[in-house]
Order: structure tokens, then C-alpha cells, then sequence
């Protein structure tokens, strides 16, 4: 959701700018813009995308000095007078924003009645507040702290004077946002990928933190004034993590990579005996809790109805899951010592920063399963176990999901184990076997396609069932479809549907059910039979010890534990297909953004 990319230099700064913004164009907007300083400022701005925005560009367009920023609209509609980089009214100073500035009216109230807006963003008050502090003070970073200190909310900023081209202003609170260190040149972006082509050495802001960049240095500051020195880190990411290679999208070069990934996750939770090692803090963690709830959104919160069964079925401890919006306004009652998970695989969610600020305040434990090591939730709660995904780019997470479902399970038998509880069976060994499952499965991606084809190609929506953990799986998979191909789909329990949504069952319907649960097979299959004699046109996809004459794919057995890692597969696969032969934007799906850090 919204991106920043900024470069102060001896090059021009248009091609790294573009270049960086298509890098964040995974996190999803609807416009672009970039301001280039030189010899003159240079603003170029679209609704649409950054291809428009390269085109639009003119051939002479230079600076040194640069910043850009893709926008997702929160306040005023897509457009290019809302899209950034704004303007003040004298001319002076630029700037690129993420975040929301949630006190904007009052300082527009208080400190900015006079000036003509040309926009309808919150981002505007910003760069007029900028205007205002520079009449009272020659000094621009003054100016700067000052205007920094009036703001409540997140934000990142880049900031252009264009009365200093050798500075670039930079502040950010909540909102993403790294410097990158280069020879000759410094470098501001939303996420490490933007920028990797020109360096891999970053160094992290804080929240309320000042930056100043020059060519040759960087000053870091607190909003007083005071110096920080920190050290840089070497980003460890792979250009070809974030390049799509001979893939036609990310979506799926992603869904193939699932087994890979789980192999990384046996890997890094196992000790040199190849035994199952969790750290020594997150063991006790989990002994002490009374109660878990996991909070989590879309993909993460499907993935935590998952966790909920394996933790409460191998560890015992009872779970609730809870969306992480809905737990913000409406905390249930709390028990003694209760421990809070927080599933995101950006690590940004702000709907899952809120439930963790108030939590934190009670003093409560909590432990964070991200992708991305560094982010916002990761650094703030007081545990970290990290999915080992590698960076995900299509808007649509797949292998976060599978990743969070391995940790998951990983985590509910080290529990286990630890509270001295006896399993049959040896996870690393299942995952393993999993891992090489899914490789199967992603072979067979002629027959998915076809299959998405005859039942996803026209129709307006369709229906996912299951019971137990295919239930979840079905949430999952319904998701998935709608994200990206635009049919309206709901994943349901079997037994629910004749309770009121059947009645939206008509000839050709597709429902595609899920049979994966040997204590289960023989309802979910009467769930099938009930449509089915209503006209549905019945998908249904089984596993080996539970397949009928019919079924349209009968998946290779797996522990049944981790039936979701496997059962997921074909149905990322079906949305991915149903998508393309629809026509959709698969990686850029409309309206959505992949890293969500506005409530
Ligand atoms: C769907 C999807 C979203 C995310 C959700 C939470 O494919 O990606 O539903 O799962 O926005 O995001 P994270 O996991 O980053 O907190």
C-alpha cells in the first residue's frame, strides 16, 4: 500500500525512480508520480500505472535529486491532482507521504486557514505546514522538526526544498520506510527490493525519527534534534527473489516455490541432531499461556483457524482467533494470562498494530509469525518467528499461507512436546514429505487449468465446502478466487449451506467441495449430493484412502495434520487460472493493496 522511492546523487534520478516504483508496485495503487530537482523542479504525476508514468516523462527530465511514490487512495479519490508528490503554495518544498495524518483538519484549522489546497489529501497539510514554519526560521531542518513534531498518525516523507538540492528531508512513524547507503549516492525506500539494484547496505529508521540525506552522508536524528548513529545491515535478497524470471506471473512462480519454502522452514527449526528446536523464550512463552488468541486479516486470519486446531488439538491450550479489525474495537474478556499471536505476513497490517499497541499496554506476551524480519510487528512484540517465505510480490499470498500453516504446526508440537505430551509421528519428516507432495501437485497444472476452464471460465460465482480444517481451507481458497478473478465466491461448512445458502444454488453453479477428513467424508460428501440435486456442478477434490468415482482430483495422502498444506494447492491453482482465462491483472488485482497499512 502505497510506496516511496528517493535518490540524491551525481546520476540522474529519473530511471532509478521508475525502476524502484516498479518494484513496489506489488504493494498495489491506483496512481504514481515523481518529482525530479536540478537545475528546476520537475513534476510528472498519473492515475494509473507506473508504465504511464514512464511514458509521460520527458526525455529531458533530470535531477540529482528525486523522489516517488505510488499511491492507494485513502483520502480523495484516485486522480492526479491527489496523487503525490505535492506541492506548497509557494512553490517551495516537495513532498511524497505514506500513512494517514490523522489530526489533518485541525492543523488545516488551526494553522492553515489561508492557504489555497489543491488537492484532497491529508499529505497536503504536510508540505503547506512546511511553508508556514520556513516564514518563522531560516533553517530548514528546523522547520522540518517543527512541522514533524504537529503530526499525529503514520507517516513516511521524502521531502524536497528547492533551495538546497545537495538535501533530502526524511521522517518517518509507523509507515515502512529504509535508507539505503551507496558510493557517491543515498537512497530512501518503502521496502529494500526497490532499491536493491543499487545497494544492498541499509540502515533502519525508527519511528519519529529525522533523516537528513546527502550525497556522501547521512545524518539520523530524533524530532529534537539530537544525533543517532546506527549501524547499516546487508539486505539478504536475492534479485532473482524479486524477479519473475520465466514465469508470465509471480502468482504462480510463488505457488511453485511452496515446497522449497517448506524445506527452508524444516531447516531453520531444526537443531544440528535434526530434532524440532524452538528458542527457550518462546517455549516458556507458550507454557505460560492460559489462552492464546491469534489476530490476523484475509490470508493470515485462514491460517490462524488452522493453528487453532493444531494448538488446541496436540497442545491442549484453548485459542480463539479473532480478525484482527473487529478485535480492535471489540476486545472479549480476558483471562489471567493470556498470550497474543499475531499472524501478517507483511508484518505492516496496521488493523493488527492496533490489537498489539493496546495489548502491549496491558502488559499482555505476545509473539509475532511474519515474512519479513525488521517490520513493524516484528520489532514491536516481544517474540519473533519468522515464515522463511521469501519476499512475496502478487498481491494474492500463497506461499505465506502454506509458510504460516508449517510454523504453525510446528509450533503446536513443540508445545506439545515441551508440556510432555507423547506424538506418534515426526513433523520435520511429515513437512518433508508434504514438500514433495506439493511438487506433485504443482506438476499437474494442465489438468488444473483445465478444470478451471469448464467450471470457473463464465460463471458469476461460485461456492467452496469442506467441514473441519477443509473448511478453513475452503475460506482460503474462496478468497483466493475472488481476489483475483473477480467472482464472487464464499467458502462455507458443509453442513451450514442448507441453512440459507443453498437456496443460491442454480443449475451449473460450481461448488467445489473438499474431502480430505476421514471423520468427515461421509457428510461432506452428502453436502455434495444436496447441491448437486439442485443443479450445482459439483468440483470435488479428495485425497488417497477417501477418493469415490468422480472426484476430480484425488490428492497423494499426507499426515492428516497437514492436510492444508496440500490441499490448498489446487485451489491457488484454480484462481490463478479462473483469473487468466478471465482476463484479470493476476499479480495487480484492483482495489487491493499487499501490504495494508491503513486501518
Ligand atoms: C489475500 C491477502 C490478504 C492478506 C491480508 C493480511 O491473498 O494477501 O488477505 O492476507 O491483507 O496481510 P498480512 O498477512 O500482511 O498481515
Amino acid at each position: 500500500m502505497c510506496g516511496i522511492v528517493g535518490y540524491i546523487g551525481t546520476k540522474n534520478a529519473k530511471n532509478i525512480l521508475l525502476n524502484g516504483l516498479e518494484k513496489l508496485e506489488y504493494r498495489g495503487y491506483d496512481s504514481a508520480g515523481i518529482a525530479l530537482l536540478g537545475e528546476t523542479l520537475n513534476i510528472t504525476k498519473v492515475k494509473g500505472r507506473i508504465a504511464a508514468l514512464r511514458e509521460k516523462m520527458e526525455d529531458e527530465a533530470f535531477g540529482t535529486l528525486g523522489i516517488g511514490h505510488t499511491r492507494w487512495a485513502t483520502h480523495g479519490v484516485p486522480s492526479e491532482e491527489n496523487a503525490h508528490p505535492h506541492e506548497s503554495a509557494s512553490g517551495r518544498f516537495t513532498i511524497v507521504h505514506n500513512g494517514v495524518i490523522e489530526n489533518y483538519q485541525e492543523l488545516k484549522e488551526t494553522y492553515l486557514q489561508d492557504v489555497p489546497f489543491k488537492s484532497e489529501t491529508d499529505t497536503e497539510v504536510i508540505v503547506q505546514l512546511m511553508d508556514k514554519m520556513s516564514q518563522t526560521t531560516q533553517d530548514t531542518v528546523t522547520a522540518f522538526r517543527q512541522t514533524i513534531q504537529l503530526l499525529q498518525g503514520s507517516y513516511a516523507i521524502g521531502l524536497l526544498d528547492n533551495e538546497d538540492v545537495d538535501t533530502l528531508y526524511v521522517a518517518k512513524n509507523k509507515s515502512p520506510l529504509l535508507v539505503g547507503i551507496g558510493n557517491g549516492f543515498n537512497v530512501i525506500a518503502s521496502d529494500a527490493m526497490a532499491t536493491l539494484k543499487e545497494t544492498d547496505q541499509y540502515v533502519e529508521i525508527h519511528d519519529e525519527e529525522i533523516v537528513l540525506l546527502h550525497k556522501d552522508s547521512i545524518v539520523m536524528m530524533d524530532v529534537e534534534g539530537s544525533v543517532i548513529e546506527r549501524e547499516p545491515y546487508t539486505a539478504e535478497l536475492d534479485m532473482q527473489d524479486i524477479e519473475k524470471g520465466t514465469y508470465a506471473h509471480f502468482m504462480l512462480k510463488e505457488i511453485d516455490e511452496q515446497p522449497f519454502v517448506i524445506r527452508k522452514i524444516i531447516q531453520a527449526y531444526q537443531n544440528s541432531d535434526g530434532q524440532l528446536e524452538m528458542s527457550q523464550d518462546i517455549r516458556n512463552t507458550m507454557q505460560e499461556a492460559d489462552r492464546i488468541h491469534i489476530i490476523a486479516s484475509g490470508t493470515s486470519y485462514h491460517a490462524g483457524l488452522v493453528g487453532k486446531q493444531f494448538i488446541e488439538t496436540l497442545a491442549s491450550i484453548p485459542v480463539e482467533v479473532h480478525i484482527a479489525s473487529e478485535f480492535a474495537y471489540h476486545t472479549p474478556l480476558l483471562s489471567e494470562n493470556p498470550l497474543f499471536i499475531f499472524i501478517s505476513q507483511s508484518g505492516e497490517t496496521a488493523d493488527a498494530r492496533a490489537v498489539l499497541t493496546k495489548v502491549k499496554k496491558r502488559g499482555f506476551n505476545t509473539i509475532t509469525l511474519t515474512n519479513v524480519p525488521g517490520s513493524t510487528l516484528s520489532r514491536e512484540s516481544n517474540h519473533t518467528l519468522q515464515l522463511h517465505a521469501g519476499p512475496e510480490i502478487a498481491v494474492a499470498s500463497t506461499k505465506a499461507y502454506t509458510a504460516q500453516i508449517a510454523v504453525l504446526a510446528l509450533l503446536a508440537v513443540d508445545t506439545a512436546r515441551e508440556k510432555g505430551v507423547q506424538l506418534d509421528f515426526d513433523l520435520l519428516q511429515e513437512l518433508a514429505i508434504a514438500a514433495s507432495v506439493i511438487e506433485t501437485l504443482t506438476e499437474q497444472k494442465d489438468k488444473i487449468e483445465e478444470l478451471a476452464k469448464t467450471f470457473l471460465n463464465t460463471t458469476r460465482n461460485a461456492f467452496f465446502i469442506g467441514r473441519g480444517i477443509d473448511y478453513y481451507v475452503c475460506s482460503e481458497g474462496a478468497l483466493k478466487l475472488k481476489e483475483i478473478s473477480y467472482i464472487q465466491a464464499e467458502g462455507f461448512a458443509g453442513g451450514e449451506l442448507k441453512h440459507g445458502t443453498i437456496a443460491l444454488i442454480e443449475e451449473d453453479t460450481p461448488v467445489i467441495a473438499l474431502a480430505t477428513q476421514k471423520a468427515v467424508n461421509h457428510p461432506i460428501r452428502s453436502n455434495v449430493q444436496e447441491v448437486v440435486s439442485r443443479g450445482a456442478k459439483a468440483l470435488t477434490i479428495s485425497m488417497e484412502g477417501m477418493e469415490q468415482t468422480g472426484d476430480a482430483l484425488v490428492l497423494p495422502a499426507v499426515h492428516e495434520i497437514l492436510t492444508p498444506l496440500i490441499s490448498v494447492v489446487p485451489l491457488q491453482l484454480l484462481a490463478y487460472y479462473a483469473a487468466l482465462h478471465r482476463g484479470c491483472d493476476v499479480d495487480k488485482p484492483r482495489n487491493l493493496a499487499k501490504s495494508v497499512t491503513v486501518e
